[in-house]
């Protein structure tokens, strides 16, 4: 049940068609280059896009900058220290700051990272240190066919299977840390289960291995755990992080998600020396360990967001509206990746537009179409967004937090459908321009229609 009424609004508008077509040839078919205020539904990203409450913003108010000893920091402290059980905090400007002060701290040239399945920013950030990130996923994270089946139901997990050829093959001392990322962004944001956090604790004990948790997503986790994890059936949902989280030497997060801000992240750890580390690099890299490139304001915020994030009723709510999401979907006979996860719906496009061949982009063809026939804004995470992969053609839509309502998802299902229903007439793509980083290529690079 939906647990907030809006009392601020912003107006969106949906433009012509024949701007939404002029947009889209402007911004090279590519939707990170089109001006937000032609999108009519913004789906690009759950990151920082999220309403705040009245609660939020009154905190706002109280923020103290102060350069050193900030008392927004004090609450920001406890905050993380109530709702994730950690007491020693490193603020950052968002979460790949935080992963620049973590991975930066940890890793050196050639050590391998193992993680269910790092996020593009933790791959970057790792790689920048010259150690090489590996995925563990389970089998059922990417095995489109297999439908809802009990493997299914935390296809986010950590492949444990997998993490121990890497160590055999590579050697204990080679890894370092072992990274479990809740929920699993890069896996259609699927759930990860306590039990399977209890083992990868285990395993991180076994080779000597600091555990980092990447938080991002971890109250919608915990929503999961909940619904899904015997165990934890009658628990409430601040039990259930403080239980998970708590198997982790130290967290990565980004409070632009289940922190509910619109900017800011933290490392944080039990781990007083690591503590230490982190706040000398930080202070290189962030800014002095008491604010650490966040505005004070920024950091009540965020204390009064992660406070939110685990009242049961909006980690309820907030999984049951993706799960609607896709359920219109479906109706609408979209093909989607089941069961649906805890931030977004994923589009399966190669299903979509099965016409089209992985070296036209289907993903991003589709992502296309969508603006084009409604104004709606998804992101593509196939062949264009993942070079030289063989991952599935996916389109994220995603939903930023207490923001839209049914109406604007049922505009969603319509515009796919009528999308769908002159599928055979939707153009690939080929690439126009390229930028030096193929992995950060979605971000910029241009395309154009192929001609036929
Ligand atoms: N880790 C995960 C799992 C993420 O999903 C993200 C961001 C980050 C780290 C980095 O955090 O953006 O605050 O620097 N994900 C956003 C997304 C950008 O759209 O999925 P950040």
């Amino acid at each position: 049940m939906v647990t907030y009424r809006s009392t601020m609004v912003e107006r969106i508008d949906l433009p012509s068609r024949e701007t939404r077509e002029r947009r889209l040839e402007e911004a090279g078919y590519n939707v990170f280059n089109l001006p937000a205020e032609d999108v009519f539904i913004d789906l690009l990203t759950d990151s920082g896009t999220g309403t705040m409450s009245t609660d939020q913003w009154a905190a706002l108010i109280r923020g103290d900058e102060s350069y050193a000893g900030s008392r927004s920091f004090d609450r920001l402290e406890s905050a993380v220290e109530d709702v994730m059980g950690f007491p020693h905090i490193v603020p950052a400007h968002q979460g790949r700051g935080a992963e620049n002060v973590l991975y930066g701290t940890l890793l050196a040239e050639g050590d391998v990272v193992l993680n269910n399945t790092h996020f593009d920013t933790t791959r970057a950030h790792i790689a920048n240190q010259g150690a090489d990130p590996v995925d563990c996923p389970v089998d059922a994270a990417f095995d489109l066919e297999a439908g809802e089946t009990d493997a299914r139901e935390f296809a986010g997990n950590f492949s444990l299977e997998r993490a121990r050829a890497v160590v055999d093959d590579a050697g204990a001392d080679a890894v370092p840390v072992v990274i479990q990322t809740i929920t699993n962004n890069s896996a259609a944001g699927q759930p990860v289960s306590v039990e399977n956090t209890r083992r990868v604790r285990e395993f991180a004990d076994e080779i000597d291995a600091t555990f980092v948790l990447d938080a991002c997503r971890f109250a919608e986790n915990a929503a999961f755990v909940r619904e899904r994890e015997a165990e934890f059936s009658d628990a409430s949902i601040d039990e259930i992080a403080r239980e998970q989280l708590g198997y982790a030497d130290a967290l990565v997060m980004s409070g632009k998600k289940d922190g509910l801000a619109n900017i800011g992240g933290f490392v944080a750890t039990t781990d007083v020396d690591l503590f230490e580390r982190c706040k000398q690099r930080a202070i290189l890299y962030e800014g002095f360990p008491t604010y650490g490139g966040m505005a004070g304001r920024d950091m009540d915020a965020m204390a009064v967001g992660l406070r939110e994030a685990v009242e049961d009723a909006y980690a309820t709510d907030r999984i049951e509206q993706v799960r609607t999401f896709g359920r219109l979907l479906e109706d609408a006979g979209v093909p989607i990746y089941t069961p649906v996860g805890g931030h977004a719906v994923y589009v399966d496009a190669g299903t979509a537009l099965s016409h089209l061949p992985p070296e036209e982009f289907p993903g991003q063809a589709l992502v296309c179409e969508l603006y084009r026939e409604g104004g709606v804004r998804g992101v593509e995470l196939g062949s264009f967004a993942f070079p030289n992969t063989d991952r599935p053609e996916l389109v994220r839509l995603a939903l930023p937090r207490r923001t839209y309502h049914r109406e604007h998802l049922e505009h969603v299902a319509e515009t796919a459908t009528a999308v769908l229903e002159k599928r055979e007439a939707v153009s690939g793509l080929e690439l126009a321009s390229e930028p030096p980083i193929p992995e950060l290529r979605h971000f910029t690079a241009e395309l154009r229609p192929v001609s036929r």
